[in-house]
């Protein structure tokens, strides 16, 4: 079975929380439920993480080349405009990684409208809410 890691950056383990108005009221762990039963019909095996912390999700892109994980869907949180780490991270692996953000980047504040990371990655997905996850998932597949 085909292996996919879900990284979930900063501030979105407080998703239901945090400021619902733009990212609802819906937590963490129900979409990551969701993924996980799209992944059983899909014939997926899918595990999530979520870190604060940039170096940790480096840690964790590292380890999923050490183990040959299949491809990897990632919401870099605010580490999306800044993080050139985890841009290199991404850049060091062949793992297809997908970007993913529950809101619209591009109609919110300026500083939000540059992603470093989706240079590297094969796409990016934005403004779907919690969909965006699902939608990833059918495009790895
Ligand atoms: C986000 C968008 C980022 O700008 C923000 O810093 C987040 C969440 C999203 O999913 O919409 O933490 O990645």
């Amino acid at each position: 079975m085909k292996e996919i890691w879900v990284l979930h950056g900063p501030n979105l383990n407080f998703l239901g929380i945090r400021e619902p108005s733009i990212y609802g009221f819906e937590t963490l762990e129900s979409m990551n439920q969701r993924m996980k039963a799209e992944g059983d019909n899909k014939n997926l095996s899918i595990q999530c993480y979520q870190s604060n912390h940039e170096g940790d999700l480096i840690d964790k892109l590292q380890e999923a080349h050490q183990k040959g994980i299949h491809g990897i869907i990632i919401n870099p949180g605010a580490f999306t405009h800044y993080s050139y780490a985890l841009r290199d991270a991404i850049a060091s692996i062949s793992i297809p990684v997908i970007e993913v953000h529950l809101s619209n980047i591009y109609q919110r504040e300026n500083f939000r409208h540059a992603s470093v990371i989706a240079p590297v990655c094969v796409g990016q997905i934005c403004g779907f809410g919690s969909k965006g996850y699902l939608l990833a998932l059918e495009a790895l597949k």
